[in-house]
């Protein structure tokens, strides 16, 4: 089965093809250089660039995958959640296709797409498994049945997402757009013991995170501190912040996956590229009898392949979304697979 997937849920525009579990190609416009001047997302430039490049992105990854339309199985597509603006530029790429290519559409839920990152790597998880969803806009701890649901959320942020913490502390320190990949940096030489952060959220039942209060604390030791840091200070206060936000997410989430005796956690999303949880999940899961799978770095941010590996599970069960598809900006996770 050959699909290609789109993704312009915020601010990457992606196509990639998708020939069974291999990736022929992956293209990704990123704008991060466009919102780097704002220090941060602006949705009105996001959508506009969009729809200037979502015609030369397709392109390209038809042409580096060797395929054209007429050999697609189906096109799958982001439709929600995320920016409207941003989305609509791809679903309405991705019917114009479908229509002129006489192809199956399926629009896909952008989480969705990340659990499906998991199912790109080999060995790939078997189902079910228990999903941490670590992203700029979602934090959740999630149980999967099999792809496409229903999906039980386990436990979910009350505030800000943990790529949110990440960019907002380091906007707070002065550092670039987006910020994870800058904390991530300094920290490695950096001393995680430096700053005392506190264990929000606690206790053994707790699956509920609170990015919000950790970026509140960074706030108040800032406070005892003259500012900007710099050189070893900086590294210390990256490392001991990352490491307060990933001891906490791998904490709730191993927890959460021995309870649910499954032994299967992916880690998935944005943040999930960060070294640091990268190495500490794969130590920490040893200790509570649990197996992780971690997509590779590059398909834990924003791509089409994971889009066009969702959307091509749905397409082999015989789903199909109608060319009227709408993009929705609010999409629970917990609605999809209920009828
Ligand atoms: N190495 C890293 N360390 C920490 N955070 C990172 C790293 N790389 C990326 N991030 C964070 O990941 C987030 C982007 O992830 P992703 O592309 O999945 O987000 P999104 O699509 O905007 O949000 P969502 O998937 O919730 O809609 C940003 O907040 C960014 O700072
Ligand atoms: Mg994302």
């Amino acid at each position: 089965m050959i699909v290609l997937g789109l993704e312009s849920s915020c601010d990457e525009m992606a196509a990639a093809v998708l020939a069974d579990r291999t990736v022929r190609s992956s293209v990704v416009r990123s704008q991060v250089d466009l919102h780097a001047a704002y220090g941060g997302i602006v949705p009105e430039i996001a959508s506009r660039d969009h729809a200037l490049h979502v015609g030369f992105v397709i392109e390209e990854a038809l042409e580096k995958a060797k395929v054209t339309p007429s050999m697609l199985d189906g096109v799958a597509v982001t439709s929600g959640p995320g920016l409207i603006g941003s989305l609509l530029a791809g679903v309405e790429a991705a019917k114009g296709l479908a229509v002129a290519a006489r192809k199956p559409l399926i629009g896909v839920h952008h989480l969705e797409g990340h659990i499906a990152s998991a199912l790109l790597e080999n060995p790939a998880p078997e189902p079910p498994f228990v999903a941490l969803i670590v992203s700029g806009g979602h934090t959740s701890i999630v149980l999967v049945p099999e792809l496409g649901g229903p999906y039980e959320v386990i436990g979910q942020t009350r505030d800000d997402a943990a790529g949110e913490a990440f960019d907002k502390t380091a906007k707070s320190l002065g550092l670039g757009y987006p910020g994870g990949v800058e904390i991530d940096r300094l920290s490695q030489t950096g001393d995680p013991t430096a700053f005392g952060f506190p264990d929000v959220m606690p206790g053994r039942d707790n699956f509920a995170f609170s990015f919000s209060g950790l970026k509140t604390a960074a706030l108040r030791l800032l406070e005892r501190e003259t500012l900007p840091l710099t050189g070893q200070r900086l590294a210390d206060f990256c490392a001991s912040f990352q490491d307060a936000v990933v001891e906490n997410l791998l904490g709730k989430a191993l927890r959460a996956t021995r309870r649910s005796q499954t032994g299967r956690l992916i880690i998935v999303g944005g943040v999930a590229a960060n070294q640091r949880l990268r190495e500490r999940a794969l130590e920490k899961a040893k200790g509570h009898q649990v197996q992780v799978y971690l997509p590779s770095r590059a398909n834990c941010t924003d791509n089409a392949a994971m889009i066009a590996c969702a959307g091509m599970v749905r397409l082999a069960r015989g789903e199909r979304s109608p060319v009227g598809l709408a993009a929705r900006a609010h999409w629970p996770l917990q609605d999809l697979g209920r009828s």
